[in-house]
């Protein structure tokens, strides 16, 4: 049987007792455990992968730490979770017609689409019965895979960043810049000021935006994080030097430096997937008419504000999720040309992708985490490893 990786409501009850009921004092690593998966037998429209690579993404530190929520528990008591790879087919079933043994392929993890496109639930996540991929292999439907674009110049490990947050942030992108133009046209006012907060999905809207010729901005804690974007025409702002928002006065003087920085004017489209603290400075960037997009809760499920003052400046709020798989396969079209994710400097082991879990939990890693899950890789990409 593979190996892969599970969560079980026992382990996060286990480490819950551990550490007294305090969610800060978790050792992620002790509840993303090495585990065995049977895989379902092949049906006719499945693809059997061997799992090349994964990243590692944020909703797993939500998982774990059941700190929005305990999706194991929801979910019988166990998920095996990851839902972002980069595989290998190894074989399809009789009725698959894109795909062939030896493909290199990314997944999407939109895991119901409802009649838009859009998903109801994430795979691997809260889908009932989803098996993810943080494993050595893994039974897939063909429509959950996506070709890998190998020769758009990103490394393997690269492109394994992008899967996930890719779509996301593509995602986030055209609903905020969409709406925004529903209000102001082009001719009206070409050239944007946009803002991000800290965060892969974040970095990699604002490469969205700097792409289209936008001015963008991102507000980041991280002077590693920060200096990569910089390398990419992005600026930034020091966000520690405003205590992360903790109170008013710091979001008072982020407003000011918001107002320097942008000649007085604000930040016409701003993406926060954090919330909490985050939102209040987020509100206190806008500029009139500006746009607030946010597909993540990381700090905070709930958000509060003042809706005569968001009227009165037509500032729009705008919840998103993840993207429709046609919105999925463009932003890989934009892997390498517009998407140059900053991965974290060690690419962790498949042993050590508990580690990797709890480091991305204690915020100390300078870019997107990698997880090299085969030993052998096949010849297609022995190249860009
Ligand atoms: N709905 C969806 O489809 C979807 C898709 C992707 C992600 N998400 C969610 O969106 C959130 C962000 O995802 P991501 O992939 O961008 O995560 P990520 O790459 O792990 O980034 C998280 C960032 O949060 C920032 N941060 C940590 N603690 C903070 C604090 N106390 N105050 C302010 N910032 C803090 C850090 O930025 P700095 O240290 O650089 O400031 C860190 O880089 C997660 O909750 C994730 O689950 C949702």
């Amino acid at each position: 049987m593979p190996r892969a990786y599970s969560i079980t409501a026992e382990a996060i009850a286990t480490e819950s007792e551990r550490v007294g009921g305090d969610v800060n004092k978790f050792d992620i690593s002790n509840v993303v455990q090495m585990d065995q998966l049977e895989l379902r037998p092949m049906g006719p429209q499945d693809v059997h992968l061997k799992i090349l690579t994964v990243s590692v993404e944020h909703n797993i530190d939500h998982a774990a730490s059941a700190d929005t929520g305990n999706i194991a528990e929801a979910r019988g008591g166990k998920i095996y979770p990851g839902n972002s790879a980069v595989g290998e087919v190894l074989a399809t079933g009789d009725q698959v017609t894109k795909f062939k043994a030896g493909d290199i392929v990314v997944t999407h993890c939109n895991g119901e689409p409802d009649n838009f496109g859009f998903p109801l639930r994430i795979w691997a996540y809260d889908q009932p019965d989803s098996v993810g991929w943080y494993a050595e292999e893994a039974m897939v439907g063909d429509w959950q895979i996506i070709p890998a674009p190998l020769s758009c110049g990103l490394s393997l490990w690269e492109i394994a960043a992008l899967p996930l947050r890719a779509p996301t942030a593509y995602h986030l992108w055209r609903r905020g810049l969409g709406i925004y133009r529903v209000k102001v046209s082009r001719e009206k006012h070409a050239h944007l000021n946009v803002l991000g907060f800290g965060g892969g999905v974040s970095e990699l809207f604002l490469m969205l935006a700097k792409a289209e010729g936008h001015r963008a901005v991102f507000c980041s804690g991280s002077p590693a994080r920060r200096e990569a974007l910089g390398k990419l025409g992005i600026e930034s702002i020091d966000q520690k030097a405003f205590n992360r928002f903790t109170s008013r006065d710091d979001v008072k003087a982020f407003r000011g430096e918001v107002k320097k920085v942008t000649g007085g004017e604000g930040f016409h489209i701003i993406c926060d997937m954090l919330r909490g603290p985050v939102f209040q400075a987020g509100l206190a960037a806008a500029a009139r008419s500006s746009v607030n997009v946010s597909a993540g809760w990381q700090l905070d499920k709930k958000i509060g504000y003042d809706s005569a003052g968001l009227s009165v400046k037509q500032i729009t709020l705008d919840h998103t999720h993840y993207e429709t798989i046609e919105g999925c396969a463009a932003a890989t079209e934009l892997y390498g040309s517009v998407f140059k994710p900053t991965i974290h400097q060690e690419i962790y082991s498949f042993e050590n992708l508990g580690r990797a879990c709890h480091e991305m939990y204690l915020n100390v890693q300078t870019g997107i985490p990698i997880v090299r899950v085969a030993d052998e890789l096949p010849d297609s990409v022995k190249s860009i490893a």
